[in-house]
């Protein structure tokens, strides 16, 4: 089954700018399975968290650049009660994701979407909805004329508290010491967090949590990952 140019306008958006992949291959059988649940649990451009059907009192934790889904399975197995958005603009890494989450038989409690964080956050998460926010391993950019195209920016942090609820947390993890530090650096200053680690600060790993492809690929290089946890008080 291939992808319908009508479902690819609602649910495959390739006009927003951004910076990283956006394409790639999926097979006819991903497509299927992206066909089949996207119309479900899909965010289209023009619907928010609030047309989504969310479960009146489930907690509403986002994941921004989920890669291959197998963190946003690891919150829904943890969390039975809370719903799961996971954003991510790679769609072969949607098709990955949807598959593990039908998988493990939790999809339903996630709102799926590959249009990019930015755009999601600041027209379709309403303000003080989300309890929660990770974002894993973003995009290292590491040369400097390029530091401005990493996902953590001053703007993009202060939207990221507007759309938590008083009480939510974000938690970032980075294998690139210069954007853990550069992360930290933003949030610590932003209006409205608290660095639980204490201002400079990183936590210790969470040894429940799995390591992402990412975190993996950090290790295999002889990088140790290294946290951060904030909180919208
Ligand atoms: C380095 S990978 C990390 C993947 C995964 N979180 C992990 O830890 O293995 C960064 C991911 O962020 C996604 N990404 C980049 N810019 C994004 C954006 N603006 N909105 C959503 N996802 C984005 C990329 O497509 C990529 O899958």
């Amino acid at each position: 089954m291939r992808l319908t140019k009508e479902f690819r306008d609602q649910f495959i958006q390739h006009e927003l700018r951004t910076h990283g992949r956006k394409n790639g291959f999926v097979t006819t059988g991903q497509e299927a399975r992206l066909m089949h649940w996207l119309p479900l649990i899909g965010l289209p451009k023009e619907k928010t968290l609030a047309d989504a059907n969310i479960l009146a009192g489930s907690p509403v934790v986002m994941e921004v650049g989920f890669g291959n889904g197998d963190f946003l399975v690891y919150l829904a197995e943890k969390h039975p009660e809370w719903t799961l958005l996971g954003v991510e603009i790679y769609l072969p890494g949607v098709a990955k994701a949807v598959s593990r989450l039908e998988e493990a038989g939790v999809i339903e409690r996630t709102r799926i979407t590959q249009l990019p964080a930015q755009f999601v956050l600041e027209h379709q998460v309403p303000e003080a909805s989300l309890d929660g926010i990770h974002v894993n391993h973003p995009d290292p950019w590491p040369k400097s004329k390029h530091h401005k195209r990493r996902i953590i920016q001053k703007e993009f942090a202060a939207l990221m508290v507007t759309r938590l609820k008083p009480g939510g947390y974000i938690k970032l993890a980075s294998d690139k010491p210069d954007l853990a530090e550069w992360m930290r650096d933003i949030l610590d200053v932003t209006p409205g967090l608290e660095n639980v680690a204490g201002i400079g600060c990183f936590v210790d790993r969470d040894e429940e949590r799995p390591e992402t492809k990412f975190e993996q690929r950090g290790l295999r290089a002889g990088r140790v990952s290294q946290f951060l946890h904030y909180v919208k008080p």
